[in-house]
């Protein structure tokens, strides 16, 4: 099923080895072997049938690859979002130009002070988006981003976060009412009316999977994860994505999709 035609990347930047992290203890990223994993997850995308743009590697922002954060896109509209970690702020002004390749400038909105958002917090159900309430996107930022989503006829909802970073951290939609959950998500009554394939512990990186047109992605070296995929029926291809890991990184945080 084609759903997607196009994403959106970054190259990651030397800077990145000063990426946010809190898992510091897993070392600093190997720059080179960041730039060879990227090209094997552009490579991903690419094979499921989507249009790849490629910008280019910002150092002012050593999590500018983590592109999925300045913006939320839709089929209607997409968001510039607003992001909350401030290192990472000014990403926002750099996803634009990319945006309005794709998107009219009336069809292009954004969230704005006091307002905080980042895409990584969003999970996209059909026409039904989920907004992690998080260290990084605040009430307000819900609040407006749902108040935008209505006027293009789409829906949202609020989903209290407690401990991992962002919402698709833990939680991930793989369509066909299938849904990839570890953690605090296990027990949310909102997911309650999906297939929970419940990810272990021992895996929960892993829960951070992309479907793309059918097929699904998945972190290499996750073999419960790998299994309970391929066990859902899904065609699956695997990128190897531990240096962004270091930097708290999954694959959907590098790609906007669309
Ligand atoms: N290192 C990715 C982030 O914290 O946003």
């Amino acid at each position: 099923m084609k759903k997607f035609n196009h994403a959106i990347v970054r190259r990651p930047c030397k800077a990145m080895v000063e990426g946010i992290t809190s898992a510091p203890e897993l070392g600093k990223p190997d720059y080179e072997l960041a730039l060879k994993q990227h090209d094997a997850y552009i490579e991903a995308l690419k094979q499921c049938g989507v249009e790849v743009t490629v910008l280019p590697a910002d150092e002012r922002y050593p999590d500018s690859c983590f592109v999925e954060d300045p913006a939320v896109v839709t089929r209607a509209c997409a968001i510039v979002t607003n992001p909350g970690a401030s290192s990472r702020n000014g990403e926002k002004y750099e996803i634009i130009d990319a945006l309005q390749k794709f998107y009219p400038e009336e069809k292009i909105e954004y969230i704005q002070d006091p307002g905080t958002l980042e895409g990584g917090d969003v999970m996209m159900v059909g026409d039904h988006f989920y907004a992690g309430r998080s260290a990084r996107t605040n009430e307000e930022g819900i609040r407006q981003f749902i108040e935008i989503l209505e006027k293009y006829g789409l829906s949202g909802s609020e989903v209290t976060l407690e401990k991992v970073l962002h919402l698709k951290t833990g939680v991930n939609y793989i369509e066909d009412n299938n849904m990839l959950v570890s953690g605090e998500f296990t027990e949310k009554p909102e997911f309650d009316k999906y297939n929970k394939i419940e990810i272990p512990e021992a895996e929960a990186y892993a829960a951070n999977c992309i479907w793309m047109n059918g097929t699904v992605i998945v972190p290499e070296g996750f073999p419960a994860v790998l299994e309970a995929v391929k066990k859902a029926g899904y065609p699956v291809i695997t990128v190897d994505t531990s240096e962004y890991r270091k930097l708290d990184g999954g694959l959907s945080c590098l790609s906007l999709r669309f």
